[in-house]
């Protein structure tokens, strides 16, 4: 009887939806709901933020290549020389666009990816150089002649993984130097990149409504790509710009020679030139995003920005109906106490109604059956977690102890007790594991009880007088089953 009405209790509390501001117990508890991160890996803080180990097919993207390109207009018509505007920086060039040769160099660091590229283009042809521009515009960029020297620009892409772990890429800013100084753009939104299949890397960089950039590289085998770009301008409805590509893998001594030979053929002057391996692109701090840029400022690396995927406050398992949970609690402590009957002995128990026996001084079990309110077990329980964590801490319990509610209690004692609270191990005990200890201790709540129920008015009295102090229970030793008569 009185057990059933401690079940109920404690069902209605538990599933009373707004039973007050208790910290959640862990998911994936015998009551709770699964963790989402068992099939969610958004959730899974230990599933790896690698590029490499969320899409294997970025190993092929890795490493230096060469690029040999060609450029379209918008029109299909092989791109033009373009007089260059000093204010306009790198995006018009006054050389030999149609075709052009680059130098990749693509690193994975984990969930970081630092691109950098050298971008060759052959000086331009002398019909371009016979023409006459007036500022701002220029034939030629940089100290060298119109027709004669080459440009080179060095580019640089930053880019995460993403907190969806689906081996996504998000781009987030690019480095452009060369003869031109620095420009430095962050995309905001950034740029994504994702696999569409194991040799298919698309890309897009866009901003709605004003332009549209889709990029894609096909790996034919971990040595050969083809990468296709193309430019949609947005506001005019028109294509400006496509560039096609073939990209051959190269070991670092050839890319090295490669990009060596590249400056002599196209006769970049010696100042123009960025050099060879560019350990500036890596070092150099003001090319390289600071830590705080990487981390939210800029970028989003999931490897140091807290993801938005965090496991929600565990909920019981549904079927809230207060039977349901009445029979899953009953049939969950049954055997729970037999178990602990049997590895713990008399142990236990005693312990147990040592410990109902404290909580019961509080919260009088008696004289009215039932009156054992979850309002009351809730306090009972806040009591007991000082520091209103929403869980109770070893040294919690210890210090309500201390204070005598139970008598002095041996330290293997509490141990012991300790274990049958702390379902979980976790070293701290939440309400669901509170309420299921409780419900396992029928016996001992029937035994305190019936003690309230024998006591005379005058010895109620007293009791109710010295519930709360903590000099209430002189002569209550846990060490002997009885229970203590106050009187
Ligand atoms: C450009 O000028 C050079 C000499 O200044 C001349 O030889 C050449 O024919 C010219 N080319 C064109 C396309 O006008
Ligand atoms: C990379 O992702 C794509 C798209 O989800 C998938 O088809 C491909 O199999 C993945 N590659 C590897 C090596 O896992
Ligand atoms: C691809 O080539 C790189 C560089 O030569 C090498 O490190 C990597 O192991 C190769 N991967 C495969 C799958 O052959
Ligand atoms: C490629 O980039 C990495 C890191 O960003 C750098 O350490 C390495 O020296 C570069 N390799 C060459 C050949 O420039």
């Amino acid at each position: 009887m009185n057990l059933l009405s401690l079940l109920a209790t404690i069902a209605a509390f538990v599933v009373l939806p707004n039973a007050h501001a208790l910290k959640p117990s862990k998911c994936g508890l015998l009551l709770t709901q699964p963790c989402l991160s068992t099939t969610d890996k958004r959730y899974d803080a230990n599933f790896p933020n690698s590029f490499v180990m969320q899409n294997l097919s970025w190993k092929q993207y890795e490493g230096l290549w060469k690029v040999t390109a060609t450029n379209f207009e918008g029109d299909g018509i092989p791109a033009q020389p373009q007089p260059h505007v000093p204010a306009l920086n790198y995006q018009l060039l006054p050389y030999t666009r149609s075709e052009a040769v680059a130098f990749y160099n693509h690193t994975l660091d984990g969930s970081r990816m630092m691109t950098y590229g050298y971008y060759f283009y052959r000086p331009a042809p002398s019909s371009f150089c016979n023409q006459t521009f007036e500022p701002p515009f220029q034939n030629v960029i940089g100290s060298g002649f119109c027709g004669v020297n080459g440009f080179v620009s060095g580019k640089a892409h930053y880019g995460t993984t993403t907190n969806e772990k689906e081996g996504d890429l998000e781009l987030f800013r690019s480095v452009e130097s060369g003869a031109l100084g620095r420009d430095v753009i962050d995309f905001d939104p950034p740029a994504k990149g994702s696999w569409i299949d194991s040799s298919t890397l698309w890309g897009s960089t866009t901003i709605d409504g004003v332009f549209s950039q889709t990029h894609s590289y096909v790996f034919l085998n971990n040595d050969t790509a083809f990468v296709s770009l193309s430019v949609i301008d947005l506001i005019t409805s028109s294509r400006q710009a496509n560039y096609v590509a073939k990209m051959t893998r190269m070991d670092d001594t050839e890319w090295i020679a490669a990009v060596e030979q590249t400056y002599n053929d196209y006769n970049i002057l010696e100042e123009d030139k960025i050099p060879v391996p560019f350990e500036d692109f890596s070092m150099d701090p003001e090319w390289y995003p600071a830590e705080k840029e990487w981390c939210g400022g800029v970028g989003s690396d999931p490897a140091c920005v807290e993801s938005p995927f965090q496991e929600p406050d565990a909920k019981l398992k549904t079927g809230p109906l207060v039977g349901f949970v009445i029979l899953g609690l009953a049939l969950f402590c049954v055997p729970m106490y037999g178990l602990y009957r049997y590895q713990l002995g008399q142990q236990v128990r005693r312990i147990k109604t040592c410990f109902i026996q404290g909580i019961a001084k509080n919260i009088n079990i008696a004289p009215t059956p039932g009156a054992l309110t979850h309002e009351k077990l809730l306090e009972e329980f806040q009591h007991m977690d000082r520091d209103n964590g929403g869980t109770i801490e070893k040294a919690e319990l210890k210090q309500w102890m201390d204070e005598g509610k139970v008598g002095k209690i041996s330290d293997s004692d509490f141990n012991v007790l300790w274990s049958a609270l702390d379902i979980d191990g976790s070293g701290s005990i939440d309400f669901v594991e509170f309420c299921t200890f409780l419900s396992g201790c029928g016996e001992a709540f029937d035994e305190v009880y019936n003690h309230q129920q024998t006591m005379s008015k005058e010895q109620k009295l007293k009791f109710a007088s010295q519930r709360f102090s903590t000099r209430s229970l002189p002569n209550n030793v846990c060490i002997s089953n009885d229970i203590e008569d106050n009187a």
